[in-house]
């Protein structure tokens, strides 16, 4: 599957909602989409394989009919090919699923790309780059978790940062397109760590929907140092 923008180093920013403020989840989108968000990234979480609940088909939904911006579903559920047919219907256009929580990735990624959306695979910070080798190829891109996942605000993983290194060169090696996207601890003060060891596609929660920030400023301050990395 070919990406509308060209690959090459653009670097793009997903605001999180999981850390907005929920009963004003439309105005908080549209505050991001204002600051210049390329993405929406939206946390599905099903208190088993994380600890931690939080939204579903419904509210994707809705999502879908407050923004044009592509919605970036990242399933932290057990099991996410049950699923995949609810989130493709509500509105999703990328979808990631855990390498830890399926064990037919082939098949999913697959199925995911023939529903015509773009497929993810997930990983934690726990997990090896090796469990990815067979399905590198099949994904059009690699969500990296750099916290552990289930919750907003947490520091970033330092060693994430070779971990994203190993990535992009075992990318180069196959000579696939997939793309990397980072999520978890990244702000205005290490996502030029983060672009330099080879992320294009930033996912920020806290950082733009934090308590008492103003959400398209912050976007726009992101955006601002991605452009500075891009090239
Ligand atoms: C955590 C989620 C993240 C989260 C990131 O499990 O996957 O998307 O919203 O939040 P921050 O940017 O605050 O670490
Ligand atoms: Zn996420």
């Amino acid at each position: 599957m070919q990406w509308s923008e060209p690959l090459a180093r653009k670097i793009e920013i997903a605001p999180s909602i999981l850390s907005s403020d929920f009963s004003r989840l439309g105005s908080e989108i549209e505050q991001a989409e204002k600051g210049g968000a390329d993405v929406i990234h939206v946390d599905v979480m099903d208190g088993h394989f994380v600890p931690n609940i939080t939204i579903g088909p419904p509210v994707v939904a809705s999502i879908r009919r407050c923004t044009r911006l592509p919605l970036d579903v990242h399933l932290m559920i057990e099991k996410p090919d049950r699923y995949v047919d609810d989130f493709v219907r509500a509105g999703a256009d990328w979808i990631s699923v855990h390498v830890e929580a399926d064990v037919h990735l082939n098949r999913t990624l697959g199925y995911l790309r023939e529903s015509g959306v773009r497929a993810g695979i997930a990983v934690n910070p726990g997990t090896s780059l090796a469990s990815l080798e067979e399905v590198l190829a099949l994904a059009d891109f690699v969500l990296l978790m750099t916290v552990n996942p289930g919750f907003g605000g947490q520091k970033f993983i330092p060693s994430s940062l070779a971990k994203i290194q190993r990535l992009r060169k075992s990318i180069a090696t196959l000579g696939c397109e997939t793309r990397i996207e980072v999520d978890g601890g990244i702000g205005p003060e290490n996502l030029r760590d983060v672009a330099a060891a080879g992320a294009e596609i930033i996912v920020a929660g806290s950082a733009v929907f934090g308590p008492g920030r103003d959400a398209s400023a912050a976007v726009r301050e992101l955006k601002g140092i991605a452009g500075r990395n891009a090239g």
